[in-house]
C-alpha cells in the first residue's frame, strides 16, 4: 500500500488556506488512499464502513423527514465518490468531480442542514479536508467602494477553504439594471476559485427557484460551473406534523392526542398565511407551546410528573392567537 498524493492545482490567482483550523477528520483519499494489484477485488461495503460514510448517510436518511430526492442525489455523489477513490487506487485516473452545487427552496426547507450533512459527508470521502460550512451572504462578498470587494471576496473564500461555502441568495450577488455594481467583481473571483481550486472547496449557492434561474441566465458562467441542482419543495402538513414529532422527540416532549389535532389545524393556518417559513414556523411554533405550557404548570402549582412535564396538552396549542382568534392576524 502506498499512499497517494492530493491533485494539486497551481494556477495563478489562488486564495491559500489559511490553515488555522485543524481538520474535523483525516480526508481518506489524502491519508490512505491505497493503490492495489490490477487483479485485487476490493469489498465496496468495507470501503463505506471505513469513513464511517454508512453511518452518516444512515443519519441523513433517519434524521431528516421527506427530501426524498436530495437524499438520493446524495447517496449518488457518496457512490461516485466511493467508486472515484477505489478507480484511482487501481490508477484508473479520471477528472476529480464538480460539487459545486445550487440549492433552490423556500424559506426553512431545510437547505442549510443538508449543506452542513454535505460538508461533513464529503469530509469523511476525503472530498474536503475540513468540512466546516461558511454561511454568508452579499454583504460578506461584495464591498462599497472601488477596491473593496476582491479582498472582502478573497477573505471570505480563505475561510472557507478545505469547506464548503455556502452563498445564501445567491442572486444578489447580480444586479441587472448597475452597471457599476460591485457584485460582478464578487463573481469573477468566484468563478476562477470554483474552476481552478475545486480540491479545496465546494461552493453552494442558494436561494429561490425562479430568482436562481434568473440569476443563471444572466451568468451562463456560474450555470456552466454547477454540477448539481437540488430542489427543496415546500412541504405538505403531514410532512410538516412528522417533522413536528421528531423535534418534540429530540427535546422529549410529546403532544397529546387532541393536541396533535390543533397543531395541525395550526399549521394549516400558518400555511395560508405570508412569511411561512416551512419547518422553520414548525420550530417556533412549538417554541410557544412550550411556553404556554411552562405557564400553564407554573401557574396551577401544586405536584407534577415526569409525564406532565413532558407533554403539551391542547390548551397549551389552542392559546395561540391564531387559533384563539376568529379573524386571522400575524403570528
Ligand atoms: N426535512 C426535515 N426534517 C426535519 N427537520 C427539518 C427538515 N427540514 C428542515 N428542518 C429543520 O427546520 C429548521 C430550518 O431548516 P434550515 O435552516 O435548514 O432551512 P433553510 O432552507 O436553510 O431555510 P432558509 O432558506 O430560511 O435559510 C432547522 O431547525 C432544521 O433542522
Ligand atoms: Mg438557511
Amino acid at each position: 500500500m502506498a499512499t497517494v498524493q492530493r491533485r494539486q492545482f497551481g494556477m495563478s490567482g489562488e486564495v491559500a488556506d489559511d490553515g488555522g483550523e485543524p481538520s474535523a477528520a483525516q480526508p481518506l483519499e489524502e491519508v490512505n488512499a491505497p493503490v492495489w494489484d490490477a487483479a485485487s477485488e476490493i469489498d465496496v461495503g468495507a470501503q463505506l464502513a471505513e469513513g464511517r460514510i454508512a453511518e452518516v448517510l444512515d443519519a441523513l436518511s433517519r434524521d431528516l423527514v421527506a427530501l426524498e430526492p436530495v437524499k438520493t442525489r446524495i447517496h449518488e455523489i457518496a457512490s461516485l465518490l466511493v467508486i472515484d477513490r477505489l478507480r484511482h487506487g487501481f490508477e484508473l485516473e479520471s477528472e476529480r468531480p464538480s460539487l459545486h452545487m445550487c440549492f433552490t427552496g423556500g424559506p426553512g426547507t431545510g437547505k442549510t442542514t443538508v449543506a452542513m450533512r454535505m460538508a461533513e459527508i464529503l469530509n469523511r470521502l476525503g472530498y474536503l479536508a475540513k468540512g466546516h460550512l461558511v454561511t454568508v451572504t452579499r454583504d460578506d462578498l461584495v464591498g462599497q467602494y472601488i477596491g473593496h470587494t476582491a479582498p472582502k471576496t478573497r477573505d471570505v473564500l480563505k475561510r472557507a477553504m478545505g469547506g464548503l461555502l455556502f452563498i445564501d441568495e445567491a442572486y444578489y450577488l447580480y444586479k441587472q439594471d448597475n452597471e457599476r455594481d460591485y457584485g460582478a467583481e464578487s463573481i469573477e473571483i468566484l468563478l476562477q476559485v470554483m474552476e481552478n481550486q475545486r480540491s479545496d472547496i465546494v461552493v453552494v449557492l442558494a436561494g429561490y427557484r425562479d430568482r436562481m434561474d434568473q440569476f443563471f441566465e444572466s451568468n451562463p458562467g456560474m450555470q456552466s460551473r454547477i454540477a448539481h441542482h437540488i430542489d427543496f419543495p415546500d412541504y405538505t402538513v403531514d410532512e410538516l406534523m412528522a417533522i413536528a414529532d421528531r423535534m418534540l422527540e429530540q427535546q422529549r416532549y410529546n403532544l397529546s392526542d387532541d393536541a396533535a389535532k390543533a397543531f395541525r389545524e395550526l399549521l394549516e393556518k400558518r400555511m395560508s398565511m405570508p412569511r411561512f417559513a416551512n419547518a422553520r414556523s414548525v420550530r417556533n411554533a412549538l417554541e410557544r407551546c412550550r411556553l404556554r405550557q411552562a405557564d400553564r404548570l407554573v401557574s396551577a402549582g401544586g405536584t407534577v410528573s415526569r409525564d406532565d412535564l413532558m407533554r403539551i396538552e391542547a390548551a397549551d396549542v389552542r392559546k395561540s392567537r391564531l387559533l384563539s382568534e376568529t379573524t386571522a392576524g400575524a403570528g
